[in-house]
């Protein structure tokens, strides 16, 4: 194992190479600064009610996402409800998961949901919109979808969570109709219509009541190739005169990639040459950015830009932490844009795929396309994203990790009996009470990180978090990005005396630290009480953390 200490002196040389060193008791293998670090909780100063739907999932139709992640089937001797793998269902309700997007990303504007539905032995094999991506040894369930995990297995899954289902419409290849006849099926009330009937028949008489719908997915590449007027024009097409059966529905259109203003300002110019009644139509924009450049600036080749899941220097922690970090200038940037044409900000913006995407290589299966093996760098990136979307309440309306399990930035990976909870799904866990608080002003002062980049001095923010009130009780989570040193930190809660509370803490020594089949529990939250005085308390942030307080105010 090569803890931080060494990898940070090789950086610092400039070696290049690791030095393995005896593996020293935690405590020891950190220096602690003690900085006159600061973080001022302004109780006085609400941003607004943070959306439970900030905490939301991604899970698409792609290799061992939901064949081997998520459905087992029946039959299996895998313990399951319905088909659904129950280590997975009883993992997901301890973190309150909010809503869950299906069944793509690009999958979806392939997607024919009626080949999903009706009894599963005559349910059509298609060929997956992944297909030629996936390696020759793949199992056929991931090139050729066998539909049986369709609309009803997937608002079955959502139900044993506790979660809404957020479905993605396909505007490349199907029509409208289509998606009013998805509609009228998830929502037609029982023996109202033909549909309603066909899900009857297959058990489930009661509406499905679906509020979310996404109008495509990435409209400006795999769905679609449109100009963002284009996809304007498509987008009021398919969401007038939609069916409703006396329940609004919240419809979300595809935003732009990364930072692409033009996506957005072309597309609402164009809603709006319709008149400004048009902005009613739209619950949300999509916008998506995945943290994939680790060159340092070298290139903007999509395959050669990338970095490994497992094998990385400091400099590609930090740097990991950079790209991720543009998503705050993405969220102000594009809602900016979107003031210019809609003054009340009755649109959100929905961040429905975001996480780091490594080159492959880093798989827990080997045959799992995009799979990679989540490490505590990517539940630093998780937890700093998390605050991210805490700390702008009023603009991000739901986020969506990508992808639940066997996937990018996975919560959980699993194979046929195996099962995991990575780091990332750790720092849900941990997250999970920011739900439907309070969003408050605070003020992280602490110096910044310095590191060693191609030669060059660089810098990264010291300390940053987010936090929630919930009537009397303060949450505080936040990140320590530095790999080296902790932060010996006052908390000042303005206004409110704190009376007891307890920090959780999630950390090892190795910063590649992870889970996996064989060894479950390598990096888990770690909880103990911390004490008060009047409005203020002491917390050391461990390097290489995320934290969450849990704070009794008087
Ligand atoms: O999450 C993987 C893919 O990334 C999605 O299918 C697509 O929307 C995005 O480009």
């Amino acid at each position: 194992m090569i803890r931080r200490r060494d990898l940070l002196r090789s950086t610092v040389a400039g070696a290049g190479v690791l030095l393995a060193t005896r593996c020293l008791p935690f405590a020891e293998a950190f220096d602690s600064a003690t900085t006159g670090a600061r973080i001022e909780v302004l109780t006085d100063e609400p941003l607004g009610t943070i959306s439970p739907n900030i905490y939301g999932h991604f899970t698409e139709n792609l290799s061992g996402v939901v064949y081997d992640g998520m459905w087992v089937g029946e039959n299996s001797k895998i313990p399951n409800i319905h088909g659904i793998r129950k280590e997975l269902v009883d993992e997901m309700r301890k973190i309150k998961p909010s809503v869950v997007r299906f069944p793509g990303g690009c999958f979806a504007d392939s997607y024919d949901w009626r080949d999903g539905i009706g009894p599963a032995d005559k349910r059509p094999r298609r060929t997956n919109f992944w297909e030629d991506e996936e390696s020759p040894s793949a199992p056929a369930s991931h090139k050729y979808d066998p539909n049986q995990f369709g609309t009803n297995e997937f608002v079955r899954f959502c139900k044993l969570i506790g979660s809404e289902p957020y479905l993605a419409g396909n505007v490349r290849s199907l029509s409208a109709q289509e998606f009013y006849r998805w509609i009228e099926y998830c929502n037609s009330p029982a023996g109202s219509t033909t549909l309603a009937d066909t899900r009857a028949a297959a058990g489930f008489p009661e509406p499905f009541n679906v509020h979310y719908w996404g109008v495509g997915n990435e409209s400006w590449g795999c769905g679609g190739n449109f100009t963002p007027q284009e996809y304007a024009v498509e987008f009021r097409r398919w969401t007038t005169w939609v069916p409703r059966f006396h329940q609004e529905l919240a419809f979300i259109a595809s935003g732009p990639n990364v930072d692409d203003w033009n996506w957005t300002r072309g597309f609402l110019e164009e809603i709006l040459k319709k008149g400004r009644g048009q902005l009613r139509s739209i619950y949300g924009m999509a916008l998506h950015h995945y943290a994939w450049n680790l060159s340092r600036g070298a290139t903007q080749d999509w395959v050669k830009g990338k970095g490994d899941a497992l094998k990385f220097d400091v400099v590609d922690w930090y740097e990991l932490l950079r790209e991720g970090e543009r998503m705050e200038g993405l969220i102000t940037g594009h809602w900016q844009i979107m003031s210019e044409f809609d003054h009340e900000h009755s649109i959100k913006l929905i961040v429905d795929e975001w996480g780091p995407w490594y080159r492959p290589g880093g798989e827990a299966t080997p045959t799992n396309q995009l799979e990679q093996i989540p490490t505590l760098r990517d539940a630093v990136f998780s937890g700093m994203t998390l605050d991210m979307f805490n700390r702008h309440p009023e603009k991000v309306a739901m986020a969506n990790c990508a992808q639940l399990i066997n996937c990018l930035n996975s919560l959980y990976l699993a194979h046929e009996d195996k099962f995991c909870v990575t780091p990332v799904g750790h720092v849900f866990g941990m997250y999970a009470d920011h739900q439907g608080g309070q969003s408050l002003r605070t003020i992280f002062s602490v110096p910044d990180v310095t590191y060693d980049r191609d030669g060059k001095q660089a810098r990264f923010w010291g300390l940053k978090g987010s936090a929630s009130l919930h009537d009397k009780q303060l949450v505080l989570t936040a990140v320590n990005p530095e790999v080296t040193s902790a932060h010996e930190t006052e908390i000042v809660v303005r206004g409110a005396s704190v009376q007891s509370g307890s920090a959780t803490t999630l950390t090892n020594p190795d910063i590649h630290a992870h889970n996996s089949f064989e060894q479950r529990n390598v990096v888990t939250p770690q909880s103990k009480a911390v004490e008060g005085k009047g409005g203020r308390l002491t917390y050391t942030f461990s390097p290489a953390s995320v934290t969450k307080l849990v704070l009794t105010l008087g």
